[in-house]
């Protein structure tokens, strides 16, 4: 069978962990997903760049609607960011009968509705698992591992950048700016940084999860924000003091009035496990009222880690894409209930 076509919009911190990783296992990736995985086109601004990088044998081009225009693309993967112009090229790509990955949690939390909707029209996959705690599986096991149980509650550390920050601060007594700096070097933050730091990535992260989770719609209006920005070095040394972690937590539970979003700084004993995840690591806990309390843990954020979640998805689409129409859709396109047959 030939190989699956994807073409890249956008190869910086992201895109380039995909293009490294699916080279350098791309062996294992064909038989996994039955066939090949290959990108044959790259968009990018900085075109020199981004053909340094690919080398021979992909086109690389400006212009994203290329991409989207070529027949033999089966997959676009948007890795630009925002809700700007990567808004307008997703919808486009959907119009055009392609499948979607990306990992642009704050498209997605603000016009996933649209999105999804569009998707399901159109027949085709919008798959988003590196939208959300970076390498961590947590969609897949929202979706599939923990399909059967009633979810109560999820909490977790899903912002990379915002825990390196209160790590190195507390354990080196670095300053918040500086940290926040070399946040940005390796790659963790996003290209505004604002959206880490004031808890807004957070909030997009925990509005996706909540939707998968309750079958309720996007509603990241309706999430509780607070970020980092007012906390000082020496509320982090007086919670030590008193034998607390300060966390950014993400948090989304059913209630009796609905279902609660909500990010800020928490306090979280020493010793439980969540508040020894330190650095950009992340750490999600699922409370379903058959399996109990789940921790799932690992990088949540940086080049490889986040092309993993991405490579997944591409073998999902190609796994499906391989097999019978009647039984490709469902699988990864976002059904959304009302928020009402949720909480039945
Ligand atoms: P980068 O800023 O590193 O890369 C963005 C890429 O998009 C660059 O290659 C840039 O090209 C390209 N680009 C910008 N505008 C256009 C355009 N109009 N047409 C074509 N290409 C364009 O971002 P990241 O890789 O860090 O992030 C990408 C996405 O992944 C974001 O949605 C982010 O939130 C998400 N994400 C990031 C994680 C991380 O750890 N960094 C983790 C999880 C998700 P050029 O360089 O030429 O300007
Ligand atoms: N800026 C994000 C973070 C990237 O720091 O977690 C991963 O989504």
């Amino acid at each position: 069978m030939k190989p699956i076509q994807v073409g890249l919009l956008g190869i910086g911190t992201v895109g380039s962990g995909v293009f490294k990783v699916l080279r350098r296992n791309q062996e294992e990736i064909r038989r996994r997903a039955g066939r090949g995985i290959e990108i044959t086109m790259v968009a990018v601004r900085d075109v020199a760049r981004a053909a340094e990088i690919v080398g021979e044998g992909v086109a690389v081009v400006s212009d994203a609607r290329q991409v989207i225009a070529n027949p033999a693309i089966d997959i676009v993967v948007e890795l630009i960011g925002g809700y700007g112009i990567a808004k307008t090229l997703v919808l486009e790509a959907i119009a055009a009968g392609k499948h979607v990955v990306t990992a642009n949690k704050a498209l997605l939390a603000v016009h996933g509705s649209e999105i999804f909707a569009a998707a399901q029209r159109q027949g085709v996959m919008v798959a988003f698992e590196a939208a959300v705690a970076g390498g961590i599986p947590i969609i897949k096991a929202l979706r599939e591992g923990l399909t059967a149980n009633r979810i109560e509650w999820i909490a977790g550390i899903i912002n990379g950048t915002t825990n390196f920050i209160l790590s190195e601060m507390r354990d080196k007594g670095l300053d918040f700016a500086v940290v926040l700096k070399e946040a940005q070097r390796l790659g963790y933050a996003e290209a505004d940084p604002t959206f880490d730091i004031e808890g807004v990535d957070a909030a997009h992260k925990v509005t996706l999860m909540s939707a998968i989770a309750f079958g309720v719609p996007v509603q990241f209006d309706k999430a509780y924000i607070e970020g980092i920005t007012q906390l000082a070095a020496t509320d982090i040394q007086y919670a030590e003091q008193l034998g607390y972690r300060i966390k950014l937590l993400g948090i989304t539970k059913r209630t009796d009035k609905g279902v609660e979003l909500r990010v800020h700084p928490s306090l979280v004993p020493a010793a439980r496990l969540i508040a020894n995840v330190e650095g950009a690591m992340n750490a999600v806990m699922v409370q379903g009222d058959a399996v109990g309390t789940t921790l799932y843990y690992g990088k949540g954020a940086g080049s490889e880690p986040t092309a993993s979640a991405v490579i997944a998805d591409l073998v999902d689409i190609a796994r499906l894409h391989t097999a019978d129409p009647e039984h490709r859709v469902p699988h990864l396109a976002f059904q959304p209930h009302t928020l009402d047959a949720a909480m039945d």
